[in-house]
């Protein structure tokens, strides 16, 4: 029975028919195909059609294609014959009819439906499907970061971790100062040393000061950075730095390679292409530069097991700084530094805190210190009195506790 006051009918484009033509197949709009038997002839492949009523009543009417909203994609035009052309959309060929009207060619970027063809031009050339970004001069010297003009950035505001700052200084500092005495007697160039440890433990915080006073040339690579925004180029732009950093022959230079684990992962079958592409090419140069270039790369990870171990042989990162979570004297002298130029009413009760932060990293310990800030202040007072100390303390336990925190388990990865 037909309605027919209401008028409802579903809309199907026809894609395609049965051998002996008797049978049509459609798509619907909702993504479902169905077929009819005998709708009669005159019907092609891709025509809309508004099917209504049901049974007998049954009625198939062509409507304008323009009633099956097209969706328009762009691509780059492979092959144009007069039926049919093939356009190469995400990575696929898609298949459309060649239609009058529009003029276009092969390597032409075009804007296509499934049903209408190529609707209009966008540009004569094809898109590629990545826009690199030039790497020049320009680029490179967005890596080198400050040095020694960051006066924050001295070994007085490094707390606790002694021996991790002498460890410091005797691989990084000295050969650095004094490469010619160790080139004299022949020692071995240290090239590559590893800074593990949990996150917040001040790898990347000691690399900066040691660079700072150093006097030496700094570039600072993240590891993400490199690899997101620098897809596809992060080879070239890491030669780039090395051979910057090996320029400069009569200054020294620090290549740190932050959080240096998100791309140099073990290079296994799922190892993404790209990163072994990337820590090829780390090698590669780490090989490369000579030792009398006086150039040291430190790298920093959260995850030294998950390091590619090609990275780790001699002549590589063969030497490693282990940064622990702090002692209960670590966090004391960590607490007593980071509290310094903060307006503050003492005596603060530092060994009280350091005694309940066992497992704490520094950054931990330090923000302490914004959260009694912001306590202070909402309490109308530019000084933090212990009350806010003792405040900023608890709400960085809580927070502790709900991002999981397991107290003293050093070797935890974040
Ligand atoms: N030994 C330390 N003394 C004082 N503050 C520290 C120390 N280590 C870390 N911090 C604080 O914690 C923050 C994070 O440290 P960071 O060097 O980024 O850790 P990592 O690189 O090991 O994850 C630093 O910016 C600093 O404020
Ligand atoms: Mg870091």
């Amino acid at each position: 029975m037909t309605d027919s006051t209401t008028n409802i009918g579903m809309l199907a484009r026809v894609t395609g028919f049965s051998a002996d033509g008797h049978r049509v197949f459609f798509d619907l709009r909702n993504g479902n195909s169905g077929w009819l038997d005998q709708v009669g002839d005159g019907l092609r492949s891709g025509d809309v059609i508004l099917i209504s009523g049901e049974g007998p009543g049954q009625r198939v009417e062509r409507v304008d294609a323009s009633a099956w909203p097209d969706e328009l994609w762009v691509g780059v035009v492979k092959i144009k014959l007069d039926n049919v052309t093939v356009i190469e959309a995400s990575g696929r060929y898609r298949q459309v009819r060649t239609r009058d009207g529009v003029a276009y060619e092969v390597g032409n970027t075009v804007e296509a439906g499934d049903v209408q063809g190529v609707v209009r031009v966008l540009s004569k050339e094809p898109i590629k499907h990545i826009e690199l970004p030039g790497i020049d001069d320009e680029v490179v010297n967005r890596f080198r970061a400050g040095g020694s003009s960051d006066r924050q950035l001295t070994f007085a505001a490094f707390g606790g971790l002694g021996s991790v700052v002498k460890r410091a200084h005797e691989l990084i500092e000295l050969p650095l100062r004094q490469h010619e005495k160790l080139t004299k007697i022949g020692a071995r160039a240290i090239k590559g040393v590893l800074f593990t440890g949990p996150p917040g433990t001040g790898k990347t915080m000691l690399a900066r000061i040691i660079a700072a006073q150093a006097g030496a040339a700094f570039f600072e690579i993240s590891g993400p950075e490199i690899f997101s925004k620098w897809y596809g180029q992060s080879e070239e732009l890491l030669r780039r730095i090395f051979d910057a950093a090996a320029a400069a022959t009569e200054e020294p230079a620090i290549i740190f390679f932050d959080e240096i684990d998100s791309v140099a992962a073990q290079r296994d079958d799922d190892a993404h292409e790209a990163s072994k592409r990337v820590v090829a090419q780390l090698l590669t140069l780490m090989d490369g530069f000579d030792s009398k270039g006086n150039v040291v790369v430190i790298a920093a990870t959260n995850r030294p097991q998950d390091l590619d171990v090609a990275l780790r042989r001699p002549g590589r990162f063969d030497w490693e700084i282990q940064f622990p979570l702090p002692s209960m004297e670590d966090r004391l002298d960590i607490l007593i530094k980071t509290a310094r130029g903060l307006q503050t009413l003492d005596p603060l009760p530092h060994n009280f805190v350091a005694a309940k932060t066992d497992g704490w990293s520094p950054a931990d310990l330090s923000a302490i210190w914004t959260e009694a800030s912001l306590l202070a202040v909402a309490d109308d007072r530019s000084e933090i009195f212990v009350e806010d100390y003792i405040g900023g303390f608890e709400r960085v336990e809580r927070q502790r506790k709900r991002v999981g925190h397991r107290p003293t388990n050093a070797g935890s990865a974040a």
